[in-house]
């Protein structure tokens, strides 16, 4: 028998964590080691009945580039590191897909505001080394004019993911040529930038996530960018829950992102697991969508898969409803040598 996503953590030995992803995030993704369960295993439990319908048709490989801008640029990587500017920072990080040498001079790569080290410092930023001098936690960032802050937190991230603006241009897009009232679900939103490029297109925006800290961080980008009388409802929920309720609820959304890590925690210890926990979680998705639905956009990290996979899943969860399915991958342009970080996989399935 299936455990309930709130048991599900109860009965798994507790050995010391490797985190298995290059993207964690505030507490609420810290996984126990050896807790994913594979696909197979899944499957050998339960058998969800395939929708019926014409599949949707499909559009992939599709690669969604970011290129360097005046905001965010991948200078160089290489050695297991990558070099970034965000706004007036320079910032090196690890970066484990970065296999190939450097291209840049080593005086680029000493010549740098921050470095995320892995070791913890007694004094200020944790995890955070700053070469020429100590700097505070957050700093002033921008995305296509909106404000926003920069965060050196103490899981590697800086309060952004500069490869998600692919999408974001995409749904403001979208939300501007519907030329209507357009309501956003934004699932695991995280600093919410996704949020503010749909609120400032004209959305109604939902933005849900299950760390108060990222709500908090959130909620200080909308006042940042100036964005505090646009309507963006800010809620700390588990995902899957929120998307239960409004199923229940007769709630519906034009436009519905979701961004999960491969392990996750709701903020009653809901367990959130990738490959046994996402096809439910699209279904919920396809089931609170308005009669005219534009688009259903999904990230995954770190997983172990190919966006074949996702891919399949989308087409399946939207048998029956027309429109469109694209796969593939996420990828930064660097700018030293041109070369492609890949970054994530995404399935998006669009209505037109
Ligand atoms: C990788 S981040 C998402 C990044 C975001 N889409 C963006 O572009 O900025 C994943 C987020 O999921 C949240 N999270 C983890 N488990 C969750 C759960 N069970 N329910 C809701 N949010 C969760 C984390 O707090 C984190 O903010």
């Amino acid at each position: 028998m299936k455990h309930s996503r709130d048991k599900r953590r109860d009965d798994r030995p507790r050995t010391s964590a490797q985190p298995t992803h290059a993207r964690s995030g505030p507490r609420s993704m810290e996984p126990p080691a050896k807790a994913l369960r594979e696909p197979a295993q899944v499957a050998a439990t339960e058998h969800l009945p395939r929708l019926s319908g014409t599949l949707p048709a499909e559009r992939l490989p599709l690669i969604l580039e970011v290129a360097p801008n005046a905001d965010y640029a991948l200078l160089d990587s290489g050695d297991g590191e990558k070099l970034e500017q965000y706004g007036p920072y320079r910032i090196v990080r690890p970066e484990g897909q970065a296999i190939w040498r450097r291209a840049l001079p080593q005086s680029d790569w000493n010549s740098v505001d921050a470095i995320f080290t892995g070791d913890t410092d007694e004094e200020g930023m944790g995890r955070w080394r700053f070469p020429k001098a100590p700097l505070g936690e957050t700093w002033p960032m921008k995305h296509d004019g909106i404000h926003y802050l920069g965060r050196f937190t103490s899981f590697r991230h800086v309060g952004v993911f500069p490869e998600q603006a692919s999408h974001w241009d995409h749904m403001a897009g979208l939300i501007e040529r519907a030329r209507r009232p357009v309501k956003v679900l934004n699932l695991f939103g995280y600093t919410g930038l996704a949020s503010l490029v749909a609120a400032r297109a004209g959305a109604e925006v939902t933005h849900v996530d299950a760390s108060k800290k990222a709500i908090g961080w959130a909620r200080e980008n909308q006042e940042m960018a100036g964005l505090s009388q646009k309507p963006i409802r800010w809620i700390c929920e588990d995902a899957m829950k929120f998307a239960e309720r409004e199923a229940r609820r007769g709630s519906h959304y034009d436009i519905i992102l979701f961004d999960p890590p491969a392990y996750g925690r709701g903020p009653k210890g809901e367990v959130w697991q990738l490959f046994e926990d996402l096809p439910k979680l699209t279904d919920l998705c396809r089931q609170i969508l308005t009669p005219k639905p534009l688009a259903v956009v999904l990230t995954a990290y770190s997983i172990r898969s190919s966006f074949f996979a996702i891919h399949a899943l989308m087409r399946d969860s939207f048998a029956g409803m027309g429109g469109t399915v694209e796969s593939g991958e996420l990828i930064i342009r660097e700018k030293a040598a041109g070369r492609a970080l890949s970054t994530s996989l995404f399935s998006r399935w669009i209505s037109a």
